[in-house]
């Protein structure tokens, strides 16, 4: 793209000020600038205007989950069919380590983080010991795909080889990264990171499959065998992957998806909710969760929508490959955005300054013609560190660990 049709694309998208600085720039910062124009989408800043029409939600009925007394009952039957599922080679593994982890501060990628009080323990290194658990009782590798983002992939990638993989086998890690978006201010203009860049960050967790097709890992992954992917959060350290119960509750009820769900703690915790949505299974975000809705019950006299999803998923992957063209919804998230001011000075804000533009994982779900939400006992298996301190963060996180027996 040469500078007038970037500057006609800047303004029909009313971005004239990514150019300002141009004259400033040496010949090799304007062609990156200018590639950077190129390639950036920015009519999802339209989504400003539209969010409302363009996520409006359909019919919410309730979705009932498979409760752990029933799972139990089950569980020899499960575990067995899972097992067997994995043995095959069937079953992958998607850790979506993408993310910015702004919430907890740190400079590095979150995995990197040590949550360790004796010794090192990395959340990257707590996971990998979780999924070590299952290579061990079915003695199969589970292929584990590994989402970076621009931010964050060398770091990533560096990180792991230098601990080893921290004891898995390299030859089934593979990395793939995710797509960027462009962050705006509250009034939608795009932010620079530097005089000759585009502020961008992760354009969210819900573009996994198809960045992991445009970088060739799903269809490695297909010829392989893998027919499931579990897609998991990096920041859940008690987080069980590729858990063969789960795995066989799925299969042998012949869904698209399962969802791994905890009862809430309160009707009110920020969580999002499985339920019908027009009659096809959906998650409703905590903030979408209407009076009405939260204090529903169901046909036992049940809280009706209690069950909260923990950012584990399993997907078919045939049915995937159904959905990977489609644009999934925009998320308009408040964020802090380091940015260039006027007068061309780094600034790096103490609070949310702006938007980002997410597509979510949870919104794959609503394309799923069937997902069973299965539910798993909070204290065992959700521990998301999300801040460093209070709610969700190290401290509570470490605590559950020990609750668990895990040495930190
Ligand atoms: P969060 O919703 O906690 O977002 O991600 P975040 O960006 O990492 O953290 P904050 O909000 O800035 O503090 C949930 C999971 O989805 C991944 C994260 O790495 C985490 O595993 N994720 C999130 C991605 O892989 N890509 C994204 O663009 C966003």
């Amino acid at each position: 793209m040469n500078y007038e049709q970037a500057v006609r694309k800047l303004k029909e998208a009313g971005q004239e000020h990514i150019l300002s600085y141009y004259e400033e720039l040496s010949e090799e910062q304007k062609e990156m600038l200018l590639a950077q124009v190129d390639m950036t989408d920015f009519s999802i800043l339209n989504s400003l205007k539209n969010q409302k029409e363009e996520n409006a939600k359909g019919k919410i009925t309730p979705l009932a989950a498979m409760q752990i007394s029933e799972i139990k009952e089950k569980e020899a039957e499960f575990k067995a069919i899972g097992i067997e599922t994995i043995k095959k080679g069937k079953v992958g593994a998607v850790l979506l380590a993408g993310g910015m982890g702004t919430r907890l501060g740190s400079d590095d990628p979150k995995g990197m983080y040590n949550i360790g009080i004796t010794k090192q323990v990395y959340i990257f290194q707590r996971l990998i010991e979780n999924l070590m658990d299952v290579v061990k009782l079915t003695d199969t590798w589970v292929p584990l795909y590994v989402m970076t983002s621009d931010k964050n992939h060398n770091a990533t990638v560096n990180f792991l080889k230098e601990h080893d993989y921290f004891g898995y086998k390299s030859d089934y890690v593979a990395f793939f990264m995710q797509e960027m978006a462009p962050a705006s201010d509250y009034e939608g203009k795009v932010y620079m990171e530097e005089k000759w860049k585009i502020s961008t960050s992760p354009n969210g967790n819900g573009g996994w499959f198809s960045s992991m097709y445009k970088w060739g890992v799903a269809q490695k992954a297909m010829a392989d065998g893998v027919e499931w992917l579990n897609v998991f959060a990096v920041d859940n350290v008690l987080q069980r992957i590729a858990d063969p119960c789960f795995v066989g509750a799925v299969v042998a009820n012949n869904c698209a998806a399962g969802a791994k769900v905890v009862r809430k703690c309160a009707p009110d915790e920020k969580v999002g909710v499985v339920c019908l949505e027009d009659g096809r299974p959906s998650i409703i975000e905590y903030y979408e969760l209407t009076d009405e809705l939260m204090n529903a019950k169901d046909e036992n006299g049940d809280p009706a929508y209690y069950f909260g999803v923990i950012l584990n998923y399993l997907f078919k992957v045939d049915d995937l490959e159904k959905i990977r063209e489609r644009n999934l919804p925009l998320h308009i998230v408040e964020k802090k955005i380091p940015y260039l001011n006027e007068k061309g000075e780094k600034i790096k804000p103490e609070k949310p300054n702006g938007y980002k533009f997410e597509q979510l994982v949870l919104d794959m779900i609503h394309e799923m013609d069937s997902c069973l939400p299965y539910e798993v006992e909070r204290n065992k298996e959700f521990a998301p560190i999300k801040n460093a301190t209070g709610v969700d963060s190290v401290e509570s996180a470490r605590k559950l660990c020990k609750e668990n027996g895990i040495e930190l």
